[in-house]
Parts: C-alpha cells; sequence; structure tokens
C-alpha cells in the first residue's frame, strides 16, 4: 500500500514537469486529487487494512494530497505569471496606427475651377445664374444681333438639334454661354450683376479646343455702367484668380453683341509680360484670354430695357483655357481634360 503510494507520488511529480499550462494543470489535479481520482481509488482498498496501519496510510496520503496541492499552487502562480508576461504581447495593440480609409476621389479639375470662379464673382455681387443648354436660336444668336442668316453666326460652329423649328427659331447647343444675357434681363430687373457657367458645344476638336467645353459669362447691367467698371472686374479676376502680378489688356475686337468688343489678354506667367517676342510660350508678353465688350443697345432692347437709361458690359471666356493659364499648370493638350485618365485627374 504504502509503495504503491509512493509509486503515485513519483508518477505525480513526473507528470507535473511537464505541465505548462491551466488546462493540463486542471487535468492533472482531476485526475490523481478527483472524485474518481488515482488517490481516491488507491484509499477505497483501505478497508481491509488494520487500524493501526490504516492511520499511517491514512497520514502519508494526506501528506501526498498536501504536496499536490502546495506543488499545484505554485505551478499555478507560475502559469498566471508567464500568463501575465505574455499579455503584452497577446493582447498589444497599436493605437497610434493609422486607420483604414475608404478611397476618396475629389472633383474633376475644371470642377474645381467652376467652384472657384463662381466663389470669387460672388465675393463682387455676381449672381450665379443657370440657363438652358440646349436652347433656341434666338437666345443663342437672333437676339444678340445676329440676325438669320448674318455671316458673323459662322465664328460658332453650332450643333443644330434636329427638331421642328419654334417661334423662337431652331433648337441649338449653345455654342456659347452668351445666350444667358436676355434670358437673364427677361427675368432680373437691374441691377443685374451675374455670372453664367455652362456647357458650350462647337463643331471643333484639336489640341485647344474639344467638342463640349465650358465658358463663365459675366454680365452687369446698370444706370451708368462704363468700360471702367469692366477694366475693374477683369483686372480683379485676373489677379484673385492668376494671381496679384498678372496684368489685362483689352484689344480691339468685334462681336456682333458688344460695342465696342475687346479681346482680353492676361500678361504672360513665364516672361511676365515682355513685349520683345523672345518668351517661347506667348512670343508678345500676352495670352488671350476671352471676349468682352460694352453691351450693345440693340442687347439692352432685347432683353426688354432702355439702352438711353441702362447701360452694361459683359465678357465670356472658356473654363478649360483659364485653367490652363494658370501658372504652375502645364497643359499642352486641352483634350487630356476629358480622357478620364486617372493618372492626369489625381494630379490636381
Ligand atoms: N460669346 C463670345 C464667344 O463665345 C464671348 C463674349 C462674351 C464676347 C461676352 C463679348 C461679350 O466668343
Amino acid at each position: 500500500m504504502k509503495n504503491s503510494l509512493e509509486q503515485l507520488k513519483k508518477e505525480f511529480e513526473e507528470m507535473m514537469k511537464k505541465v505548462t499550462d491551466r488546462a493540463a494543470l486542471e487535468q492533472l489535479k482531476n485526475e490523481f486529487l478527483g472524485r474518481k481520482g488515482k488517490l481516491k481509488s488507491l484509499m477505497a482498498d483501505m478497508g481491509s487494512l488494520a487500524n493501526e496501519e490504516r492511520k499511517t496510510i491514512g497520514q502519508f496520503a494526506n501528506e501526498i494530497k498536501e504536496t499536490i496541492e502546495t506543488v499545484y499552487g505554485k505551478k499555478e502562480q507560475e502559469i498566471d505569471a508567464a500568463d501575465e508576461g505574455n499579455r503584452e504581447a497577446r493582447e498589444w495593440i497599436d493605437i497610434s496606427e493609422p486607420g483604414q480609409f475608404p478611397q476618396e476621389g475629389h472633383l474633376h479639375p475644371v470642377s474645381q475651377a467652376i467652384a472657384e470662379i463662381t466663389e470669387i464673382f460672388s465675393r463682387i455681387g455676381f449672381a450665379s445664374v443657370r440657363v438652358p443648354e440646349v436652347d433656341f436660336d434666338y437666345y443663342a444668336f437672333e437676339s444678340l444681333n445676329m440676325p438669320k442668316d448674318h455671316p458673323a453666326r459662322d465664328d460658332w460652329e453650332t450643333f443644330f438639334v434636329d427638331a421642328p423649328e419654334t417661334s423662337k427659331g431652331k433648337l441649338v447647343l449653345t455654342p456659347h454661354t452668351s445666350n444667358s444675357q436676355v434670358r437673364t434681363m427677361e427675368t432680373t430687373a437691374p441691377p443685374i450683376r451675374m455670372i453664367n457657367i455652362g456647357r458650350c458645344f462647337r463643331r471643333q476638336i484639336d489640341v485647344s479646343h474639344t467638342p463640349m467645353f465650358h465658358q463663365f459669362e459675366g454680365m452687369m447691367i446698370d444706370k451708368g455702367v462704363a468700360i471702367t467698371h469692366l477694366r475693374g472686374v477683369l483686372d480683379y479676376f485676373a489677379q484673385t484668380y492668376f494671381g496679384p502680378k498678372r496684368r489685362t489688356r483689352l484689344r480691339p475686337h468685334h462681336f456682333r453683341f458688344t460695342e465696342p468688343s475687346f479681346e482680353v489678354d492676361i500678361s504672360c506667367d513665364v516672361c511676365g509680360g515682355d513685349e520683345s517676342g523672345n518668351c517661347r510660350l506667348c512670343k508678345s508678353g500676352w495670352l488671350e484670354l476671352g471676349g468682352a465688350g460694352m453691351t450693345h443697345p440693340n442687347v439692352i432692347k432685347a432683353g426688354g430695357l432702355d439702352p438711353a437709361v441702362y447701360s452694361g458690359f459683359a465678357f465670356g471666356w472658356g473654363v478649360e483655357r483659364t485653367l490652363m493659364m494658370r501658372s504652375g499648370i502645364k497643359i499642352d493638350d486641352i483634350r487630356v481634360l476629358y480622357k478620364n485618365d486617372l493618372r492626369f485627374v489625381k494630379q490636381f
């Protein structure tokens, strides 16, 4: 009996050495000390022993039990301590690690330019208007002092919609944003300060033209509006959008709906307005922005106003062209704006 106990103790110590985790320790404890454990079943045989012997063996069994329990306690502490030491490795999270963000796009450079131009003009009281981009001949041409079959219309290589003619003429894809002039005068009482940014369509495609492009049209109608106001607005825009060192220049030109008419140039960013002809980009010190002029009396009349009382100015420029002239943006082919090549678009 005593030998069996010694045997059991040795067996326990042997197995104890191999225990490294809590589950194995628990299992070992059950195996030896549990209700159906090895020690219990050994002691069950004690009934057949003499009293004296029974006592000794009982004591011995208790000793073993205690040993097992002490060892168990010690081992448990060891395992707990090891667990604690491992905790950092098991549970460590890097709270400074940047999170995972969904991929975020941004507005197309032309949309950005439109938003920026609108904002710049809003600061000096030019309200943003929208007019149809498929419009009647009347608003695109006729009301702008260009009667039917007038040769000046040839300057706008216009797409006509294959639809029945109306009392306001055929439907066209607007070849410029100037259709907003009479439309705005019809709906708004002076003083008028409006900015209209819209899509335009012309039958042209090459490095500096796409069949669809954008223009922004500005118009001011009030009593006593003069060229000085036009100049002030143009300079304000040029210096706000292009930079404080840029200057504008008005060159005589001809449009049917403005009198006098001008072509607006802006001083070149590369040479700073050097007129010697040496600049590789502009060759003259100036870059052409777009058209402008004092609103023709016939247009004011078409808008239902009296040209003897009201005067005004208008200007119309290409958005893409204006964007391309901005310092630091070197786009040498306008068509790249509409190729939907993300490698290009992502740079803005
Ligand atoms: N609509 C003209 C164009 O497309 C530009 C312009 C607008 C000129 C307003 C004068 C006044 O070329």
